[in-house]
């Protein structure tokens, strides 16, 4: 199937045009970070305002760039389209409208983000996949975003650069799963496609949320976590001065808990007079610390279910040192686990992973039926 992707539950307006779940055709990622760098943080108000301006230019680009990976006999049947069609249509005037024309009769549906995320972004894509819909006639599934960002690891190629990045062909089942973004630290066992059985997550703060809240006590950017990583980079581990907590690592449980770290680094941070001076160490262990927990209790998790598939997801896991961690515990662990993670561009919110998402789990409904939920879990089904 093709699949339209619209994503828009926070800050990113995204687009993307997916063959059977694995071969991006186009992939269009708006962002208004920078205008939350200025403000330290996200303000609901100004990202559903953002979503407004970008969700039809992002939808209209995914669409037309869609058409530069046909092969040559679809690009020419787009060309001829608008001889085929009925020429009467005041819609149809340009070659390069009806190619486009062309592209939306090729999409079979389209899949969007309904939650968990702010609802006056979420509404955005919601209203306006609803409206295209009901416009083209085509059947709309609605996406558990949280579920979705799995299904990254799913995609296997990108037609438009030329670019295969997993040669490893789909990931078996049943697999663990971490999510890690900004708002959810969700450990889930995917027994199947649909068939999701949580097994832990975080009892506060989220991994991301933890990077973010703690950066910004540094003084460093939003989003935290690259922010963070990049100080780390730069600092090496050379020097440490500060011990952060590993909460929850010895708990028989599959929890975590990331609040606690914040206000230790508040407590830490009020001994120094300089923070710029020692941002590069505190960057460095707090990733560290939040890296750690991660690790030991996914690979506990690994050991239990005994499944033959680890799969990393959410924007934390674009962490550069995250995903070392889990390579080398691996590796010195001797497990034998088939351990998948996105390239980063595809960790952090897009809609690529929405449209794969909807084609392992291809369950559309009525348009009216499709409404956006901001407190969706990562257990809720997405279908009403
Ligand atoms: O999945 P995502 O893009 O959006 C949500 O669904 O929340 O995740 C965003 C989170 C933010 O908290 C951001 O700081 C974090 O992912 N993040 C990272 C990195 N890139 C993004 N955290 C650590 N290292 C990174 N390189
Ligand atoms: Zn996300």
């Amino acid at each position: 199937m093709i699949i339209l992707g619209i994503e828009t539950s926070c800050d990113e307006t995204s687009a993307s045009v997916v063959k059977d779940g694995k071969i991006i055709l186009s992939h269009v990622v708006a962002t208004s970070q920078e205008m939350h760098a200025k403000t330290g943080g996200i303000i609901p108000e100004n990202a559903a305002r953002e979503q407004v301006k970008s969700i039809i230019p992002v939808i209209e680009t995914a669409i037309s760039d869609s058409l530069q990976t046909r092969s040559a006999p679809e690009a020419r049947q787009a060309a001829d389209y608008s001889k085929n069609k009925a020429v009467d249509s005041p819609l149809r005037k340009s070659d390069s409208e009806a190619s486009r024309l062309w592209a939306v009769d090729h999409i079979d549906a389209i899949a969007v983000t309904i939650g968990p995320g702010l609802i006056g972004s979420l509404l955005v894509g919601v209203e306006t996949a609803k409206t295209l819909s009901y416009v083209w006639k085509k059947p709309i599934v609605p996406v558990n975003h949280l579920v979705a960002h799995i299904y990254a690891n799913f995609i296997c190629e990108f037609l438009k650069s030329n670019f295969q990045f997993s040669k490893k062909g789909e990931p078996k089942l049943p697999a663990i799963a971490l999510v890690v973004s900004g708002g959810h630290t969700d450990l889930v066992l995917l027994k199947d496609h649909g068939n999701i059985k949580w097994i832990g997550g975080t009892r506060d703060d989220a991994a991301g949320e933890a990077f973010d809240k703690t950066a910004r006590l540094l003084g460093l950017p939003y989003p935290g976590g690259p922010s963070i990583a990049q100080a780390a980079s730069l600092f090496k581990g050379e020097k440490q001065i500060m011990r952060a907590p590993r909460p929850m690592l010895d708990k028989d449980n599959f929890d975590f808990s990331f609040s606690g770290l914040k206000t230790h680094i508040v407590r830490e941070l009020a001994k120094y007079q300089n923070i710029v001076e020692v941002s590069g160490a505190f960057a460095w262990e707090i990733q560290e610390a939040i890296t750690d927990v991660l690790v030991a209790k996914t690979l506990k998790a690994v050991e239990k279910y005994k499944v033959p598939t680890l799969l990393l997801a959410g924007g934390v896991a674009a962490n550069t040192r995250l995903r070392e961690k889990f390579r080398l515990e691996i590796e010195n662990c001797k497990l034998e686990i088939d351990f998948r993670v996105p390239p980063p561009w595809l960790c952090t919110d897009n809609a690529s992973y929405i449209a794969a998402c909807a084609e392992y789990n291809y369950k559309p409904v009525p348009w009216k039926k499709v409404s956006a939920n901001p407190s969706l879990t990562i257990m809720d089904k997405q279908s009403a």
